[in-house]
């Protein structure tokens, strides 16, 4: 029997089936439930587990199947404050107007909660037991992000599915390359992911999205059905 993806933290490979975790949840009904999750327990994820997520991310679409991807996994302490130390403020000077500005013009609820949420995950980031940096070969000198990001969303479609809480950010790289030379990586494999992992506080969940309804077109893009005014800017 595997046990339940959700609420419990293994924190070895001996707690855990690896191979039937998250096997069993359907694709669909896991994409639909893979909201961001930042608020993270500080109990230690198995290596044989994010092995396993990662193995989902080699699973994407890259172009000429060039496979671009690296994968660092950070669960050094030291490492982890490290970098969070970086992040939290970049984030902070970021994020802060921005909610401010929400607060004060009465932004939709779950904007302002999806921004106080990443607010937590900068003010937490240390406690994350994993930091999964995904980088990638350049190409021409240009980082491949078409190919490295359908891959770090199925690194985190494969969290979904083995109940590890996980989101996307990117703001490391704003100290991005003394980042990558602090983890290893040379020039010519930037990070362009760095994404937090660890059991989740809360659960799992249908994020908030508007209805496909008013995103999908048929053979002709009809702009008169879409709102003229972006919720943020
Ligand atoms: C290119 C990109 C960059 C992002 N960078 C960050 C980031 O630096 N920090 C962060 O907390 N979330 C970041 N996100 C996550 C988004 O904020 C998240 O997808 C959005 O809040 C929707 O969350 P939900 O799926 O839970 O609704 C990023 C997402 C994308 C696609």
């Amino acid at each position: 029997m595997t046990p339940s993806p959700s609420h419990e933290s293994p924190a070895s490979d001996l707690d855990i089936d690896i191979d039937a975790i998250g096997e069993e949840l359907p694709l669909l009904e896991g994409l639909r439930t893979a909201r961001a999750i930042r608020r993270l327990k500080p109990d230690p994820v198995p290596r044989s587990l994010i092995r396993k997520v990662c193995e989902a991310g080699t699973f994407a679409p890259s172009g000429g199947n060039r496979q671009p991807w690296m994968f660092v996994a950070v669960d050094d302490a030291e490492k982890r404050r490290w970098i969070a130390d970086r992040y939290r403020p970049v984030f902070q000077k970021y994020i802060g107007p921005a909610i401010e500005r929400g607060e004060r013009e009465n932004f939709a609820p779950h904007l302002l909660r999806n921004m106080r949420a990443s607010l937590y995950l900068a003010e937490h980031l240390h406690e994350a037991p994993v930091h999964l940096f995904i980088a990638g070969f350049t190409r021409r000198n240009e980082a491949q992000l078409q190919a490295i990001y359908p891959c770090a969303q199925n690194v985190l479609l494969a969290c979904r599915a083995v109940g590890l809480g996980a989101s996307f950010t990117t703001l490391h790289r704003a100290f991005g390359e003394e980042c990558d030379r602090m983890i290893g990586l040379p020039e010519n494999i930037p990070s362009a992911v760095l994404i937090p992992i660890g059991w989740p506080l809360g659960k799992h969940g249908r994020p908030p999205r508007a209805s496909v309804d008013t995103k999908l077109f048929f053979n002709e893009f009809d702009a008169s059905t879409v709102e003229k005014e972006r919720p943020i800017g």
